[in-house]
């Protein structure tokens, strides 16, 4: 990138303009001068188990526990390079071989969560280091998210209108997500709702009705094309 946004000027781009920047930005090949590796901190954002060893020159790139690319483009590329797409097999990604500082199977080291023993000092292999995973499209994946907001919305809703005592059907475009009950107490009884998440159904406390806080907050279905037709 020649150069990056202020912030803030975000807000004086059009539209195109602003997906222009993303294009560029997701295309960009990073370089340390643009922020990228961490060389004092873990892939998930955690501080290296081993500060005296940074992730500098031999250390600043890991196939398994990362840094493993430096452009989202690297692996977001298929169908014939076009950014925002899958990848091949080989762009696949270890989840959680992040949690490593720099992933080595060295069965000499014993410091946990370094390069060869998770936290609890078992020895970790190239099977359980991470999750192999392969690299989804996202074409179209904006879509699906503002579906999944409209129907969190209309779940809300329903469950901010209910009285102690009252039971209602939870259904937003046509899905179905079961009852949602609410004692005589207060208390949510969602043992009739289906479809959520578990995150998506707890409350701070048993009674809490707080709209923000409420049991389907963070709610984000798998919405399916086939939902909509
Ligand atoms: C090393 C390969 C790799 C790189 C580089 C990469 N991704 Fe991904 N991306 C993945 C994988 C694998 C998943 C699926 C993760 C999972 O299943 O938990 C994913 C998932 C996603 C998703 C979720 C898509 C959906 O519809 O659920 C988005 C959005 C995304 N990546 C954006 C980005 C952006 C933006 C960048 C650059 C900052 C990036 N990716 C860099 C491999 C990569």
């Amino acid at each position: 990138m020649e150069r990056h946004l202020a912030d803030g000027e975000e807000y004086g781009l059009s539209a195109n303009e602003l997906a222009d920047w993303g294009l560029r930005t997701f295309r960009a090949n990073w370089t340390a001068q643009d922020g990228a590796g961490g060389p004092l901190s873990k892939g998930n954002g955690q501080p290296l188990s081993d500060p005296t060893s940074p992730l500098t020159g031999l250390r600043a790139f890991n196939r398994v526990s990362g840094p493993d690319a430096n452009s989202c483009a690297g692996c977001h590329n298929s169908p014939c390079g076009i950014p925002g797409g899958n990848a091949d097999f080989a762009a696949s990604v270890f989840v959680l071989g992040q949690r490593f500082d720099f992933a080595t199977f060295d069965r000499a080291d014993t410091v946990p969560l370094r390069g060869t023993v998770d936290a609890q000092q078992r020895p970790v292999t190239l099977q359980n280091v991470g999750n192999l995973r392969a690299s989804p499209g996202m074409f179209g994946a904006g879509y699906l998210e503002m579906l999944a907001r409209e129907i969190t919305a209309d779940l809300q809703t329903i469950r901010n209108g209910m009285r102690a005592g009252e039971t209602k059907a939870l259904t937003s475009k046509g899905i179905d997500f079961g009852k949602l009950m609410r004692r005589q107490d207060g208390a949510w009884d969602v043992s009739e709702v289906t479809g959520l998440p578990r995150a998506s159904m707890l409350a701070p406390t048993p009674t809490d009705d707080r709209p923000t806080l409420g049991i389907l907050r963070r709610f984000a279905p798998r919405v399916r094309k086939q939902d909509f037709g």
